[in-house]
């Protein structure tokens, strides 16, 4: 049911490079004034599965089909940290999450990083960005920042709303998330205004917080987003028939951590199929709207005649898990919150190809430079994708820098108490945490197993040492684990004295306050303890 069993279309582009290519990395999209505009549409929580699989099943998705049919789709592309600041850090500078130390939603990149928009401006692009970026450092709520920097402590809280849906009033509503429709818009608007009759090639973003769950009033405004809210309109596109209920593991068969993820966001609790059902439908609803936004740009850029002069690019910057696995939103490496959307249509891009090697949003950097035609830098952490999806590279096999057979995901964020990093390669999805040894890693064979519901790791000691000999040769994750423990500690020692006398107030009036408030002092006690334990043996 995933997309391993799809033929590797992409195999002859990926062919060994031809020899005497010599230092040239890229060769036949033209530089300058010829080279082509870029349109980029990020949407947010998108699980990249429904590009292909149980895609036009379950929801209709006519524009992402368009982009398919015109273009090429990446049947295997991840985000490389599923949660939104520090996946766009890694998309916007090219650089894995450990090396900006983009560690959660507070702590994205610093100003100090050049992103790929910086150097196609310097290059003669005009570039402009509407909606939601979240990629620099210094946002989100202080109960996000807090919830992430104590996840060591010996606590238990529920920090989120227990997952619910919501319906529009109005049946026939078509713009229920009305930021995201007006930042489609101006999007739209600035292409006929100032797009439409310049000369000059240009990059445009498009950033949309669909289909991202909504903020639950009902628990207070200290809690997350934890409502999925569409409009009968949009329900309608949903075949609720086709929507499958996720399997669960029993509580007590949980990997820990993901038992931590659950809890937190108040998700172990009963849940009827019918709730579920709910979930999820509402949640392809809100796919289905974020699809016709993408429509609305695409179908400007056709009206402009711009259409044959744009690489159009949709991704995400993760999924949403919406009840798999007993949890919703991402920050997990299962499939649902890890899989993301990316299709690229447009001049010199290959039309109706499907490509199933391992890609990940760090690819987009490189890709970006790659269709500018400016020469890419040493260290980046991805590979362009015009090898494995441009006309002109089907049998010119130029490229030297071939993407490996590997990509690389880490999470360091809130609702999981371990660094976590995903390898994923072949058929497998190999999962470590923390030190390495103090939490046991999971193995998924996503050939056999898609949903991911049998951890394989203990019975296959060969292929799990050996894919954790591969990850440590890319990330050395125990030393990073422990200078994110370090990381954690030093700032909420910050946090608390710059709060002063009011601390045990604040803290006790974050989003875990239902929890909290029962036993404020058992809770204070623990973060003391954490705060005066020595972390640092773990170190390596
Ligand atoms: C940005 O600054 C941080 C420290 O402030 C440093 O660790 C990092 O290497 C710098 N990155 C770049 C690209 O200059
Ligand atoms: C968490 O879920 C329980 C039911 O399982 C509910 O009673 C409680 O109000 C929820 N908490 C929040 C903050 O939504
Ligand atoms: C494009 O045309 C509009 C008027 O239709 C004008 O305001 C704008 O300055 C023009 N832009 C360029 C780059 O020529
Ligand atoms: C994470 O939380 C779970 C649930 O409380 C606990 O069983 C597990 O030991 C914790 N893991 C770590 C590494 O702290
Ligand atoms: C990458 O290399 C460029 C020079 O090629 C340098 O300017 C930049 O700071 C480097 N970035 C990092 C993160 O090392
Ligand atoms: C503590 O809380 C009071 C009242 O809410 C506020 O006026 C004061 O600025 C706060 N002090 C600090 C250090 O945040």
């Amino acid at each position: 049911m995933l997309p391993l069993w799809v033929s590797v279309v992409a195999a002859s582009a990926l062919a060994a490079p031809a020899p005497g290519a010599g230092g040239q990395r890229r060769g036949a999209i033209q530089a300058w004034p010829d080279a082509p505009n870029v349109l980029l549409v990020v949407s947010d929580s998108f699980d990249g599965r429904l590009t292909f699989y149980p895609g036009s099943q379950v929801v209709k998705l006519p524009f992402i089909n368009f982009m398919k049919a015109h273009g090429t789709s990446f049947l295997n592309a991840y985000t490389n940290s599923p949660i939104c600041c520090p996946s766009r850090a890694a998309m916007w500078s090219g650089l894995f999450t450990h090396l900006t130390e983009s560690w959660n939603n507070f702590k994205g990149l610093d100003p100090n990083y050049t992103t790929w928009m910086d150097v196609m401006e310097k290059h003669g692009y005009r570039t402009q960005k509407f909606g939601k970026l979240d990629y620099t450092s210094g946002h989100h709520s202080i109960s996000n920042r807090v919830e992430a920097w104590t996840r060591d402590v010996a606590f238990l809280l529920r920090q989120e709303g227990r997952p619910m849906v919501n319906l529009a009033p109005k049946k026939t509503k078509v713009r229920v998330m009305e930021v995201d429709w007006k930042n489609t818009d101006r999007a739209v608007n600035w292409l006929r205004k100032e797009a439409s009759n310049s000369t000059q090639p240009f990059v445009l973003y498009l950033g949309l917080n669909l289909p991202h769950p909504y903020p639950s009033p009902s628990s207070g405004e200290n809690f997350g987003s934890s409502t999925f809210h569409t409009s009968r309109y949009w329900l309608k596109k949903v075949s609720y028939d086709a929507i499958k209920i996720p399997k669960w593991s029993p509580l007590s068969e949980m990997h820990p951590v993901d038992y931590y993820s659950s809890y937190t966001k108040n998700c172990t609790g009963k849940f009827t199929e019918k709730e579920i059902k709910n979930i999820r439908a509402f949640y392809y609803a809100m796919c289905a709207e974020t699809d016709a936004m993408l429509g609305e740009i695409i179908l400007a850029l056709r009206q402009l005649g711009l259409l044959q002069k744009t690489i159009v690019i949709y991704t995400s910057d993760h999924g949403e898990l919406a009840m798999e696995h007993r949890q919703f939103y991402k920050m997990s490496m299962y499939e649902a919150s890890s899989h993301v959307p990316l299709l690229i249509m447009g001049p010199g891009i290959q039309a109706n190809l499907q490509v199933s090697s391992v890609v990940s949003l760090v690819d987009i950097y490189p890709t970006m430079l790659d269709i500018a035609g400016i020469p890419l830098p040493q260290n980046l952490s991805g590979y362009s994708l015009l090898p494995s999806s441009s006309e002109m590279f089907k049998n010119e096999q130029k490229f030297k820098n071939l993407h490996p057979p590997w990509i690389l995901s880490e999470f360091h964020g809130c609702n999981v108490n371990a660094s976590t990093y995903m390898l994923r390669t072949n058929q497998w999805k190999y999962i470590a945490y923390s030190d390495g040894a103090s939490v046991l890693p999971q193995l998924f064979d996503l050939s056999s197993d898609p949903d991911e519901l049998t951890n394989i790791a203990a019975k296959f000691p060969e292929v799990t040492s050996s894919l954790d000999q591969k990850l440590r040769s890319i990330i050395n994750y125990p030393k990073v684990s422990a200078s994110v423990h370090q990381y954690n500690k030093e700032q909420f020692i910050k946090w608390k004295q710059s709060i002063g006398q009011n601390y045990s107030n604040v803290i006790a009036n974050l989003r875990w306050h239902q929890d909290w408030l029962k036993k404020p002092k058992k809770y204070e006690n623990a973060i003391d303890q954490w705060l005066k334990s020595h972390s640092d043996a773990k170190t390596i």
